[in-house]
This record gives structure tokens, C-alpha cells and sequence, in this order.
């Protein structure tokens, strides 16, 4: 089956090789999208041949993203691939977050279930075969700490080299530790994210280092099969509504590709809607898609969240993303600090927890049943990028009733839940109990 690079840009339409070293279009500049111009896929056999790899004990099946192999056919052999069982994460429904949320029911996809914690394993398996297919031998991304410690692990999974860029200061230790130990060379930039990313392009392209960040394709046709999977658990029933976080809008572009690949090859037969939810200090998304002309992105030049792995001001990729939200009906949100820490809060009541940028789909939720956008009956799937021990600190502070937002404003601790000293004395705790 042959695959190419094409330029996303409507007017332009460049074909390039699939093993061009490129991330963007050489004629326009535009971003680019893996594309199979033959490709023919019958939607009933995969559908049976997909459920029945899921009992097979062969690495590339038990992945949850090989396993799905024939919509993401940019290999030309799988030599290349390196698997750490990524995907296979689980939808959980969570009535009390549903509550909250305004909603009858609620079912989460949780990414943070993946071997590093979080959605970013199932591009970055992707992205690092196509390293090792070109003979990379170093790779390199800037990242909120999600991407940089997928990408460690990968790299040294595969024994090629990771180089991380991290904004200083502003990623979560969690995040910063899987990239140490996972043994990736860490360098921490005073910048923020959207200056470090042009940094590292132009080492990437001076150096000879393949770029992993979203701008990078094959990442993206990885992200594709978190819509797949899910469609795949639920026996293909398409939900109305898909929630989730936006950032550099990478995922927001893989879910759409999903979604119209799977609709043109006869996978589903309707399209759910997407909501993507930004946090309001780093929201350029929000302001875009609620502009009058949809022309170009005003970015934010110093964004601000608590949700640091949202802290973007000029996504990469929302010429992608406003496309597919577009093309889904779907709308953007976005939410404040003390929602999205209230919101985390409640997911982590219903026992599932998840890190705070994948809180905002909940915050997102309960604003948009609010306006009556989606209805309080409506099948709703929201997913959560990443695992709750990505940042225990923001944990801590707010039960503890000690986060700050930026500019020193104090989030309430709506759900705190303080630890409590006590002497070690039964009868003062039995007292207590
Ligand atoms: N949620 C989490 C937990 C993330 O780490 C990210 C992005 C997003 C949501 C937003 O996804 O960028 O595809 O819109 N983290 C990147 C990183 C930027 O470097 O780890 P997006």
C-alpha cells in the first residue's frame, strides 16, 4: 500500500515522498499530512480481524496501536517499530463526574493509562519507527513534559538518542523525572514553550535531529487510533459528543483524520462532535474559533495556566485543528483555573484521577450543558490525557488549600481534602473516627 506526505493546505496539495525529512510544506510552508492515495479497507473484515488481534499474544497486536496497523500504513515493514504496549487504555464511565458535569451519564477514555501516563505514547511509537525507518539516530522535541517523557522512553527503548527541550521552571516534576530517567540529555531553556520550539527547529534542521513534536505527522497518525480504539470498545456505537483538551491542537488534528477516515471508509456512518476545551489564560484557540473572520491566529504571547501541559500560546497546529473542529460542528470552550481544579477534583472523587489540563474537559462539560450546547441526555465521551501522579504537587496544594493561579490568585479548595495529624493514640483517633 503506498503512503505520501501532503501538504494540509487546500490551495497547495504538494505531494512529497513518505521518507522526506520535512515537516513542513517546502512550497508554502503549510503543515503536512500522512496520505494513502490507494488504499482500500474493508470495514467489516478489519472490524472482526481487529477484535481478534486483541487475544493474540504477538507485540504488535497487544499494542493498541498496531494492533490497528492497516489505518496507519506509513511502514513499509514493521522492523522498525518499537512497542511498549502502548494504548489499551479503558472507558470509564463516572457518574458522579457526569453529575457535576450536567450530564445523565459520562464515560471517560483515560490516555493516562498508557506506559508513560499519558496520550502521547501512542503518537510517539509512531513517530520513533519512522526515526529508525530513516536511520535517525538522535530525536528531539520541546514539550510541557508529556511529549518529552513519551519520547525518552521510546528513543531509549530503540536506542537512539533523546534530546528534551523544557520551558525552565514550568513543568511538573513528574513529568521532568520520566524524562531523567528514562535517560534523555535535558536541557531546560528560559523560554517558554512556543520560543523553545523554534529553537530546536532550527537545531534540528542545523544538527540533523529528527524533530518529534505534533508538527511531526507520523505522531499524529499514532494519536489517530485513540479515536479508533475507543470506537472499537464501544462496538462502533459513535458518541455525540467527543470532549477534550486543547494545546498545541495536535490531538484535536489526529481525532478529526480518524474520524473522516473512518466515516469515508465506511467505519461509522455519522460524525460525533468535538469540543475542545482551553484553559483561559492560554486560550488563542477559543479566541480564534469565536472571531468573526477565521482568518489567522492571534497568539497568546505569554500564556498562563496552572495546567502546564496546556500552557501554549501559539499552536502549531490549529490550522489542522480548525478544520476538523469545523468539519465536526464542533465548538471550542474555554474555562478558568477554579474550574478546572474543581473539576479534577471530582474525577479524582469518582477514583479515576487524572492530571489538570485533562480536567478542563470536565470544566468544559459542565459549561457547555450549562448553555445548553450539549444536552443533558447526550452520549458524551471526554478523554483524559494523562495520569493523576503527573502532578502531585497541584494535588497537594489544592486540598491543602495552598494553589495559587497566576498573579497570585487563590484557588479555592471547594473539595479539599486535608490530611489529618494525629497523635499516635488510638483512643484520640478512635475519638476522631
Ligand atoms: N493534555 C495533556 C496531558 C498534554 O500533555 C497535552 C499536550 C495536551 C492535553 C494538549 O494536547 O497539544 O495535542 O492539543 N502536551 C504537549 C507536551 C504539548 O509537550 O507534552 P495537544
Amino acid at each position: 500500500m503506498s503512503a505520501e506526505l501532503v501538504c494540509f493546505e487546500p490551495n497547495c496539495r504538494e505531494h512529497f515522498a513518505i521518507t522526506e525529512i520535512i515537516y513542513n510544506c517546502t512550497r508554502c510552508g503549510g503543515l503536512l499530512e500522512t496520505n494513502y492515495p490507494d488504499r482500500k479497507l474493508d470495514s467489516a473484515q478489519l472490524k472482526t480481524l481487529w477484535r481478534a488481534r486483541r487475544t493474540c499474544n504477538q507485540p504488535l497486536d497487544q499494542s493498541g496501536v498496531w494492533r490497528y496497523r492497516e489505518i496507519i500504513s506509513f511502514l513499509e515493514n514493521f522492523d522498525s517499530v518499537i512497542t511498549l504496549r502502548e494504548g489499551n487504555t479503558p472507558l470509564l464511565p463516572a457518574p458522579k463526574a457526569a453529575n457535576y458535569g450536567g450530564l445523565d451519564r459520562l464515560v471517560f477514555k483515560h490516555q493516562g493509562f498508557n506506559p508513560t501516563g499519558s496520550f502521547k505514547d501512542n503518537g510517539m511509537t509512531c513517530g520513533v519507527a519512522q526515526a529508525l525507518r530513516l536511520g535517525m539516530k538522535r530525536v528531539a522535541c520541546v514539550s510541557t513534559g508529556n511529549t518529552s517523557a513519551s519520547m525518552a522512553a521510546y528513543a531509549s527503548a530503540a536506542g537512539i538518542e533523546p534530546l528534551i527541550f523544557i520551558p525552565h521552571g514550568n513543568i511538573s516534576y513528574g513529568k521532568l523525572a520520566q524524562a531523567l530517567e528514562y535517560g534523555a540529555r535535558t536541557f531546560q531553556v528560559e523560554a517558554n514553550f512556543d520560543q523553545i520550539l523554534a529553537l530546536v527547529r532550527v537545531l534540528a534542521e542545523r544538527l540533523g535531529i529528527y524533530l518529534l513534536n505534533s508538527i511531526n505527522p507520523f505522531r499524529i497518525e499514532g494519536q489517530k487510533t485513540i479515536i479508533v480504539e475507543m470506537l472499537d470498545q464501544r462496538d462502533w456505537s459513535v458518541p455525540e459528543w467527543i470532549v477534550l483538551p486543547g494545546g498545541n491542537l495536535g490531538n484535536t488534528s489526529a481525532f478529526g483524520k480518524a474520524l473522516r477516515e473512518l466515516k469515508q471508509m465506511g467505519f461509522i456512518h455519522r460524525m460525533p462532535r468535538l469540543a475542545v476545551i482551553q484553559a483561559e489564560g492560554s486560550a488563542p484557540f477559543y479566541e480564534l474559533f469565536h472571531s468573526s473572520r477565521r482568518e489567522s491566529l492571534a497568539a497568546v504571547p505569554h500564556p498562563e495556566t496552572l495546567a502546564t501541559a496546556i500552557k501554549i500560546g501559539d499552536p502549531v497546529s490549529w490550522t489542522k485543528a480548525l478544520h476538523e473542529v469545523t468539519a465536526s460542528e464542533g465548538v471550542v470552550e474555554k474555562v478558568t483555573e477554579q474550574e478546572i481544579a474543581d473539576a479534577k477534583a471530582v474525577i479524582g472523587q469518582c477514583g479515576i484521577g487524572c492530571e489538570p489540563a485533562s480536567a478542563a474537559t470536565l470544566a468544559g462539560v459542565r459549561k457547555l450543558t450549562a448553555a445548553g450546547t450539549i444536552p443533558h441526555d447526550a452520549d458524551v465521551v471526554a478523554v483524559l490525557t494523562g495520569n493523576v501522579l503527573k502532578d502531585p504537587d497541584y494535588i497537594y496544594r489544592y486540598h491543602t488549600g495552598q494553589l495559587e493561579a497566576p498573579g497570585n490568585v487563590r484557588i479555592q479548595s471547594t473539595f479539599g481534602n486535608q490530611p489529618i495529624l494525629v497523635p499516635n493514640d488510638a483512643d484520640k483517633i478512635a475519638a476522631l473516627l
